[in-house]
């Protein structure tokens, strides 16, 4: 087992910062770390940067480590690609395994297999964080290799993605959002032509190791895999994404990450001694377009933006909280998710007994057990923690980060949580859990 400093202040604590480093460790897997032995026996992608955050604090080589095998599978285009496939893991461990990506047909494709999509570049945050956690010599040396290779991933979304044209990278799957069955997804996908009985030809791996209830539906599955089927067929290339892909939105959390991408990337290039200036000015054209094109004032936050139709969706989800990690957010769009954050909708307070929701409490399709349809899950409730913090709402983070806290000193590291009873769902041994565990423990309120 790796050994940690130990950090934490109470028994509690501390019991808890071993459960997490034992849990990281458990899933460490020579060059990266799988989310779930059971769920995601892979690699996935913002999984890892989440995950290197935490190793940043008991074992930094294994942050760089992790980091550097995921950008090692970068494609030529500069996309990041959201599952590297072990090839010691059986291909039918999981669906859809590295057969129905195909992507060894693709040029430009690594050696190694991978999907095609990507999710939210959370990776430049992540690295900046890690390094800040535990800065060295080894680990300077690790983000000036890192740094071309986040800018050609900011550059492929800049580019291939902005399919709308205003400066907003789109994302053409569920999967790329990371919140695959959000209702944020409800009204693009509902146009997405699809039949259960298109899936008789594969099977569904991760029922196999987690309840039914808890998982996306048949029907979510049979537009995942003809949304990608789309997009495969096409050799997944972004060109005609305007004229025939059936799935095409504009997604608040996944434009966030990418503006406090190049935030991030101006603290890296300081760092090592190249320019941030071309960061800052990136940044702030994300945020004012993020601003102009998913803001609604008549809600007063943010939804994503369905090219498909040029609405805006109407779910109020989590997702419309997630601007706030924008340090350049106008104080106008701060205050509304503070509002909308601190409404029963979300619940969040100094004193609260649970964490964030991923979706508005009082809605009617609010469905406490089904992953991403109203569980609590740590990433996100970290992002909003960092974002809180970033904006000088300090009692709120720290309300917030006790709350996690309480939650995983009974429930452990799961990956999600149901969030009134606080019970553990999905896998019980999580990686992103673990590891975001660590940094909110290693980091009281300031
Ligand atoms: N989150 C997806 C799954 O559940 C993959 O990205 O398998």
């Amino acid at each position: 087992m790796v050994s940690g400093k130990l950090v934490p202040a109470t028994p509690d604590e501390d019991e808890l910062w071993r459960l997490a480093v034992r849990t990281l460790d458990g899933n460490w897997e020579h060059d990266h770390t799988a989310p779930s032995r059971t769920l995601y026996p892979h690699q996935w992608s913002w999984d890892s940067a989440f995950i290197a955050i935490g190793w940043a604090h008991v074992h930094p080589d294994r942050a760089w480590t992790e980091l550097t095998s995921l950008f090692d599978a970068q494609w030529r285009d500069g996309r990041v690609p959201h599952i590297v496939f072990n090839p010691a893991v059986p291909v039918d461990a999981y669906f859809p395994g590295p057969g129905f990506w195909a992507s060894a047909a693709v040029d430009g494709a690594p050696r190694v297999a991978t999907s095609g999509l990507v999710q939210p570049p959370v990776h430049a945050l992540a690295a900046w964080h890690a390094y800040r956690r535990a800065p060295s010599e080894s680990g300077r040396a690790a983000l000036g290799r890192l740094y071309p290779r986040l800018v050609a991933q900011q550059r492929y979304l800049a580019t291939h993605r902005d399919v709308g044209g205003a400066g907003l990278a789109s994302i053409v799957h569920p999967w790329e959002s990371g919140l695959d069955n959000s209702p944020a997804w409800d009204a693009p996908l509902a146009a997405v032509p699809a039949e259960v009985a298109a899936l008789g030809a594969y099977r569904r791996r991760d029922l196999a190791h987690a309840a039914a209830a808890h998982r996306p539906t048949d029907l979510d599955y049979a537009r995942y895999v003809a949304i990608v089927t789309a997009y495969r067929t096409a050799g997944y290339r972004d060109d005609g994404l305007a004229d025939e892909h059936p799935f095409l939105v504009e997604c608040p959390l996944f434009n966030a990450a990418m503006g406090a991408a190049e935030h991030a990337l101006a603290g890296i290039a300081g760092e090592i001694g190249a320019d941030p200036g071309p960061h800052t000015e990136r940044a702030a054209r994300i945020t004012t377009a993020l601003v102009n094109r998913l803001y609604d004032p008549t809600t007063g936050t943010f939804h994503p933006r369905d090219l498909r139709t040029g609405r805006l969706t109407p779910a109020r989800t989590v997702l419309g909280l997630t601007p706030l990690l924008l340090p350049d957010l106008p104080a106008r769009q701060v205050e509304a998710i503070r509002v909308e954050a601190v409404s029963s909708r979300f619940g969040l307070a100094t004193r609260m007994p649970r964490p964030l929701p991923s979706h508005d409490r009082t809605a009617a399709d609010f469905e406490p057990l089904r992953y991403w349809r109203g569980p609590s899950w740590m990433n996100i409730n970290w992002l909003v923690r960092h974002g809180l913090l970033g904006h000088g709402h300090t009692e709120l983070a720290a309300g917030l980060r006790a709350s996690m806290i309480e939650l995983a000193t009974t429930a452990g590291c799961h990956e999600y949580f149901h969030p009134e009873t606080g019970v553990g769902l999905g896998s019980p041994a999580f990686g992103w859990t673990a590891a975001l565990l660590l940094d909110v423990l290693a980091t009281p309120d300031r």
